[in-house]
């Protein structure tokens, strides 16, 4: 995890080191909704994000899933407390 370059806020890992819990599917149905798999959404500078990845092919999801999921674990310091 890093803060974020955008100043507020921070932008989570998406390594194996933080997602995995995500299976393909989820990283999918997430990159579709905005959803994620415990029923919570994400917001912040992941909503255009989600405006972006929502309007790719299904297949292209998948391969960026895919791609996500091949990434080795990265490391990164701890989400801060909630303020
Ligand atoms: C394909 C690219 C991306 C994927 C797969 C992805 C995935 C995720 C996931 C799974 C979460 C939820 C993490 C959690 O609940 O612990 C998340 C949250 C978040 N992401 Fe992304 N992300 C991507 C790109 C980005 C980019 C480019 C940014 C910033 C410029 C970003 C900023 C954020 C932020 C700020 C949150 C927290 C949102 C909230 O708490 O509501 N993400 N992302």
């Amino acid at each position: 995890m890093r803060s974020n370059p955008e100043g507020e806020g921070w932008v989570p890992n998406i390594t194996q080191a933080a997602l995995k819990d995500y299976s393909d599917k989820d990283i999918v149905y997430l990159l579709e909704t905005g959803n994620t798999p415990e029923g919570d959404s994400v917001g912040g500078a992941m909503a255009p994000v989600i405006r972006n990845t929502s309007q790719l092919t299904p297949q292209d999801r998948e391969a960026m899933a895919v791609y996500i999921k091949s990434l080795p674990p990265v490391e990164g310091p701890k989400k801060p407390e909630k303020r």
